[in-house]
């Protein structure tokens, strides 16, 4: 299992290309299922989800070529003959769950594996469900894996009991292909939904109010092929700005898009990073200790929960107290106590954190937990005095792209190590 060592100290000063976005690119890949024709993504992120995600869909039938020079995959369904995602990768990924509006709309069946419970929470799909019911499909559990039929789905509004990105996402694909009228209210805003809205309508869909709580699909008989560049990652982004906000550094993130990053923008103008947004990036730079922050996460354009961990390292050593509330996972607090180990001080108290900003924290041995924690932890140990080791950075590999090598180029001293050699 893969570690990374890091000595604290260093400013990251230069320039670093923030990569397509992980949680856009997923969705985008699953929308091929939908159409017979090519359909072309470019800037995918060669992370391990998209690994996951291609394997996935090459085991359905759909046939994948990629040009790893242009950071770009062709992906044509139209020999698709085993309609399912197994338990094998719906464990490894729960995004695979995105799978099941697409098949379900253009074949008329779908099994896919029901997700377990996650680190982060427990994270049901009952809404993704619920929603494919009430456009006409016949779903069953059936040894662990939901089992979705139906003729032709039919448009229907729904409204979903919580915001839910991916079921969002899911239902806005299936409509595509419905019969009718489909209205999603109380639909992600998550401007993820709408890259995805943006890649379905060039493929022919017919798609209105994408980026508000309510978008009306009025379903076609067909979808076609499209060429689509996938938005830049706004939470690598977020995360590198929060990263130059702790090492008091001095960096430009090229093809960062502040439009879509305003609440994250907004708490690290606050807590003290200068930032000049670009036509194409964003350059940014701290000079002093950070101002402690408070926040609470919540759906966009509130405070991203992919991002909480990140304010939350940036707290830690900021120079005064604060608060920072998770209400979207109920256990996303797991990087607190490996915090605590690098000398942070916070109280958790319910679904809060009190944050009492120490002026440094100490490298110790700690282990990443999830995706996001990884990355509040990577932050942490660039700001402390010696060596941080972090265990299990395989978390990090899902959703970072080269992040090492990024961080490196900036100045930052981190080692990957891989069963005992050391890169
Ligand atoms: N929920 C339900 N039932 C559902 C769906 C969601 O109860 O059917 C609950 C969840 O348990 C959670 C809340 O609703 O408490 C919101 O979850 P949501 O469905 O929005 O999360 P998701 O779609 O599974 C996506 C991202 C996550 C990100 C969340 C919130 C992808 C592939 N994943 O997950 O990204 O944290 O939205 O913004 O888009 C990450 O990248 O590290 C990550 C976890």
């Amino acid at each position: 299992m893969d570690r990374f060592l890091i000595q604290g100290g260093s400013r990251l000063h230069g320039d670093v290309v923030i990569s397509g976005a992980k949680n856009s690119a997923l969705p985008l890949l699953c929308a091929s299922l939908l159409t017979a024709q090519p359909l072309t993504l470019r800037n995918l992120p060669p992370l391990h989800d998209v690994r996951t995600m291609l394997k996935l869909l090459a085991g359905t039938g759909v046939r994948v070529s990629e040009d790893p020079t242009d950071e770009a995959a062709t992906l044509q369904a139209n020999a698709v003959d085993r309609l399912e995602a197994p338990y094998e990768m719906v464990k490894t990924m729960r995004a695979s769950i995105l799978v099941l509006g697409p098949m379900l709309a253009r074949f008329g069946e779908a099994r896919v594996s029901l997700p377990g419970g996650c680190a982060i929470g427990q994270r049901p799909v009952d809404q993704h469900i619920r929603g494919l019911q009430a456009m006409g499909a016949e779903i069953h559990l059936e040894h662990g894996d939901i089992v979705a039929k139906a003729s032709r789905l039919r448009g229907a509004t729904i409204a979903t009991d919580m915001v839910t990105v991916t079921g969002t996402e899911n239902l806005l694909m299936a409509a595509t292909l419905a019969e009718g009228t489909t209205t999603l209210l109380n639909a992600a805003c998550e401007p993820e939904v709408v890259d995805l809205a943006r890649c379905l309508r060039a493929m022919g869909a017919q798609i209105e109010g994408e980026g508000t709580d309510r978008i009306v699909v009025h379903g076609v008989e067909a979808l076609g092929g499209a060429e689509h560049p996938i938005m830049a990652d706004r939470i690598e982004a977020g995360t590198f700005l929060a990263a130059v906000l702790a090492t008091r550094g001095d960096v430009f993130l090229r093809r960062a898009c502040a439009e879509d990053m305003g609440a994250t923008v907004q708490k690290l103008a606050q807590a003290g990073l200068e930032m000049e947004i670009a036509r194409d990036g964003i350059r940014a730079r701290a000079q002093q200790r950070p101002q402690p922050v408070s926040l609470r996460t919540a759906p966009y354009p509130a405070f991203a929960t992919d991002m909480q961990a990140q304010l939350m390292a940036v707290n830690a050593i900021a120079d005064g107290v604060s608060t920072v509330s998770e209400t979207i996972f109920e256990n996303r607090f797991m990087h607190v106590q490996e915090l605590r180990r690098m000398g942070a001080s916070i109280d958790i108290d319910g679904h809060t954190a009190v944050v009492k900003g120490v002026e440094r924290l100490t490298g110790a041995r700690v282990m990443a937990t999830d995706l996001r924690a990884s990355a509040g932890l990577v932050i942490a140990a660039m700001t402390a005095d010696g060596e941080t080791e972090i265990d299990r950075i395989y978390h990090l590999d899902r959703g970072y792209d080269r992040m090492e090598d990024k961080l490196r180029a900036l100045g930052a001293q981190v080692r990957r190590v891989t069963s005992g050699a050391t890169q």
